[in-house]
């Protein structure tokens, strides 16, 4: 019923020709998938080119960060409609980089939700705790709030627009990926609390996404999970075989 997606998250990596050189292998390879949404979200400078590239293929375009902002004086910034114009099908939104390194507040990720959907895009929200978070104990406050700010003012209908890609701060490039269980528990606490706030089709409708440290060795064990409906992937996206791999997971 969920269609999972795999989506891989290239950070700040490649030039525009890496870029391509990536996304041609990828596609040659994943040509016969239709079973699995794949994404790929490179740099900005990247998006406009690879659109003509990735054009008529299974691979679609994320970017990795918007402005809530249609237009105007922010100097820097580009907003959901450019990215749109530029080829992409998705944002993904509120990243644990851009909590972190950038001070992203949860106010204003919720206002860039808002802006991807207005701009008609698919939005690819992340929420996930730091490690000191799950150690005291705070970890389902966290991403109650997290989940509950983010995606305050949205309806039912907007929500099939709405991936939530579940992140372990701790699991980020460390290495360190959470145990299935863990990141079962963390789906199930999230679905959850969709259903306090939306209709129950949401809850059973809505994609969740795991990241952190997502591998080759790793990603069948968690796509075996029930509520895990596929991964955001950051150091093994750029890798055309750990990705294919990874796209290619076990089904069940
Ligand atoms: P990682 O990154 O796979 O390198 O841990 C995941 C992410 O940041 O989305």
């Amino acid at each position: 019923m969920r269609k999972p997606i795999i989506a891989g998250n290239w950070k700040l990596h490649k030039t525009i020709s890496e870029a391509r050189e990536l996304v041609q292998q990828l596609q040659e390879s994943v040509a016969d998938v239709s079973d699995c949404e794949i994404i790929v979200a490179p740099v900005f400078t990247a998006l406009a080119s690879l659109a003509s590239t990735v054009a008529g293929s299974k691979i679609q375009l994320a970017a990795q960060n918007c402005h809530p902002a249609t237009s105007g004086a922010f100097t820097g910034e580009v907003s959901a409609a450019l990215l749109k114009d530029a080829g992409c099908s998705y944002v993904i939104v509120g990243h644990s980089e851009r909590r972190q390194l950038f001070g992203e507040t949860d106010d204003f990720i919720n206002a860039k939700v808002k802006a991807v959907l207005a701009a008609g895009m698919q939005v690819i929200f992340c929420v996930g705790e730091t490690l000191e978070e799950r150690d005291s104990g705070a970890m389902f406050d966290v991403l109650a709030r997290q989940v509950r700010e983010g995606l305050r003012g949205l309806d039912n209908d907007a929500m099939r627009h709405v991936i939530i890609a579940y992140e372990p701060v701790w699991a980020i490039g460390t290495g360190q990926v959470a145990s299935v269980d863990q990141a079962q528990d963390a789906h199930v606490f999230i679905r959850g609390l969709l259903a306090g706030f939306f209709d129950k089709c949401v809850e059973e409708q809505t994609r969740i996404l795991y990241g952190g440290s997502v591998k080759p060795d790793n990603v069948d064990g968690l796509m075996a999970q029930g509520d895990i409906d596929g991964a955001l992937v950051g150091g093994a996206s750029l890798k055309a075989e750990d990705f294919i791999r990874i796209v290619r997971f076990t089904r069940q």
